[in-house]
């Protein structure tokens, strides 16, 4: 299920998944520095009260020193007043910092996810993906807004109070530190499950993102089967995995608090019951005991505190390490250290020819099946050629090598004679205006859509080619034109209107080679052929590769070549095929008569 790779850098068996995240709270040191120095405030203020009720209690009321205890008392206010405006800035900057550093993450592995290659994604569920970077980095933002500085101030507060408790008897403290030790115990014992528990019902949730996120995407396909008990009950197993995993996590955490819980209390009761000897035998003070009773109080508290915390951190590391992994994802296709630059290669007219010499190429998912073999292939600058062949056939397969979506296994694939190896993504893909099989649109407007590619062109541009364009005539008589809504994927154009726009973006783009994948395979005659014309009018000088089941399409291109099983196994103009009543042939026919 989840197939992205763990690295050993972010494997769970690294003791610190914390680390990772220091070099992006860098940026936001000064935050954090003054967030814990807000934090060491409130702390040192809340241990002030202890020592406080001390001198109340002996002072104040033992004494009956009234000029004193008021004295006291004010300071007792400020120390209040203080704390709230500490917290206030610890809350305010801690939780800004972390945001911020959240954001940051997101942004650094969404420019990274976006640039790896398709291969990535055809082994990875989409939603699993977005599972890490909403609930993941939310558990994260958490960790660093409340959980660590929770964790700093139960320490400081565990360590103060121990300090304070030491002073004051040492037998006490004494009994009370063998008693903390076993209240620790647990904490680590069960805090291993724990952090088990949390990798594995991150996963189920992820598992839950990805079955949303797919049955939504095919909804009419599962109606249209009246599949939708079966995607029910696949959903309904989902969930009570998860759940199966959370009631566990929790029964286990319940446990670990409940005995530390129990042990700390513990202590403090042992502690007031040998420190009420010691106050009657005068060997201190009732103020004494009441403010060692106060820092044993802290002293349990903070060490619950620390308990429920311990699994929260188990938490947010399984969560970090689930987000670091998505960073290090490597691609198996990346631009070269120092590439070619293309000006060097480029043409006067900027026509580029194109090369495929002994190309060998199988999906790094599917070694077994060679898809391209010994694949030679020259298009001259300007031309246009058609690739036509069975479903299967390795024609689709041809542009995703070309785009590089994919390195070959072996071979040369050149244009103008550089290797395509050698060129950065941005001067290899500046060559193509590519329209994908699918033809996908964005969930924009028509004109987001069609501009896609460039922020620099404007309404006025888009609506000039609409208007010289009759077969883009349907987006005028949309609610709002241009500026329509198509939907997630253009599911509110039809499938011929999505393929228009999708030509429209790659007419617009204006590069020196189209490739065009069935980009009319939805279209009825009429505006298949007003397309082609615009397509042939503005693709004049351009070198133009068709990829058509409809043969009709492609009978005036200068070349056309039969593909079967990965290989070349005709090629010629319209009539040469025609002539020779191979392959071609024998499908023309069948379409003739159709
Ligand atoms: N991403 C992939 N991973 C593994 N195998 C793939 C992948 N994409 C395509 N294939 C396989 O490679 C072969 C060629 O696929 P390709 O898409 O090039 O065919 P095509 O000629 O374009 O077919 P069609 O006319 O149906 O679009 C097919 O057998 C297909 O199953
Ligand atoms: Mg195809």
């Amino acid at each position: 299920m989840n197939n992205i790779p763990v690295n050993k850098a972010t494997s769970l068996k690294k003791p610190n998944q914390m680390i990772l995240l220091l070099p992006f709270l860098k940026p936001y040191k000064k935050e954090v520095y003054l967030a814990l120095l807000a934090l060491g405030v409130t702390s040192l203020t809340i241990l002030f009260f202890g020592k406080a009720v001390k001198y109340i209690i002996d002072i104040g009321f033992v004494e009956r020193n009234q000029i004193l205890l008021n004295f006291i008392l004010l300071a007792f206010v400020i120390a209040i007043i203080v704390m709230a405006v500490a917290g206030y800035y610890r809350s305010y900057l801690i939780n800004s910092a972390s945001e911020k550093m959240i954001a940051d993450i997101r942004k650094k592995i969404y420019d990274h996810l976006i640039r790896v290659s398709a291969e990535f994604f055809e082994s990875n569920k989409t939603g699993d993906v977005i599972s890490r970077l909403s609930v993941d980095t939310g558990i994260v933002v958490n960790l660093i807004s409340n959980t660590l500085p929770f964790l700093i101030r139960n320490t400081f507060l565990f360590i103060g109070g121990l300090i304070f408790l030491f002073t004051t008897s040492f037998k006490l403290s004494l009994i009370s530190l063998i008693l903390i030790f076993f209240a620790i115990l647990p904490i680590i014992f069960l805090g291993k499950s724990v952090k088990n528990l949390s990798k594995k019902n991150q996963v189920a949730l992820a598992n839950l993102s990805a079955h949303i996120e797919e049955s939504i995407n095919g909804v009419k396909t599962i109606q249209s089967y009246l599949c939708e008990d079966k995607e029910v009950r696949n959903f309904f197993n989902f969930v009570e995995d998860g759940l199966k995993i959370s009631l566990n996590k929790i029964r286990l955490k319940a446990l670990m608090i409940a005995i530390v819980i129990a042990i700390a209390f513990l202590s403090v009761a042992l502690v007031v019951m040998l420190g009420s000897r010691d106050v009657i035998n005068q060997k201190i003070t009732s103020g004494d005991l009441s403010s060692f009773i106060f820092y044993s109080m802290i002293c349990a508290t903070s060490l619950v505190a620390l308990s429920q915390i311990a699994g929260q951190i188990q938490n947010a590391s399984a969560a970090i390490s689930r987000i670091f992994e998505l960073l290090e994802v490597k691609s198996p296709v990346s631009q070269t250290v120092v590439p070619q630059s293309f000006e060097e290669f480029k043409n006067s007219d900027n026509s580029v020819k194109i090369n495929f010499a002994s190309v060998n190429f199988s999906y790094p998912s599917r070694k077994e099946l060679l898809v391209l073999k010994n694949f030679n292939l020259q298009i001259p600058a300007g031309k246009k050629i058609a690739i036509v062949g069975l479903s299967g056939s390795g024609k689709s397969t041809i542009f995703q090598l070309l785009l590089r979506f994919y390195d070959v296994d072996s071979g040369i694939i050149t244009l103008n004679d550089c290797d395509v190896k050698a060129l950065s993504f941005v001067d290899l893909r500046q060559n193509f205006s590519y329209i994908s099989q699918d033809c996908f649109i964005f969930s924009g407007t028509i004109f987001e859509n069609i501009a896609y590619v460039d922020k620099s062109i404007t309404k006025q541009e888009v609506q000039k080619i609409i208007t010289e364009n009759p077969a883009l005539s349907f987006i005028d008589n949309l609610p709002n034109k241009i500026d329509s809504y198509v939907g997630e994927k253009g599911i509110k154009l039809s499938g011929g209107e999505r393929q228009r726009i999708a030509i429209a973006r790659a007419i617009i783009k204006d590069s020196p080679i189209l490739l065009l994948d069935e980009a009319t395979s939805a279209l009825d005659n009429q505006n298949e052929q007003i397309i082609n014309r615009v397509i042939n009018g503005f693709a004049k000088s351009k070198t133009v590769i068709t990829i058509a089941h409809k043969l009709s399409t492609v009978v005036n291109c200068d070349h056309i070549i039969f593909i079967k099983d990965g290989e070349i196994v005709e090629q010629g103009s319209h009539s040469d095929l025609i002539a020779l009543g191979g392959y071609y042939n024998k499908m023309y026919q069948v379409e003739m008569i159709s």
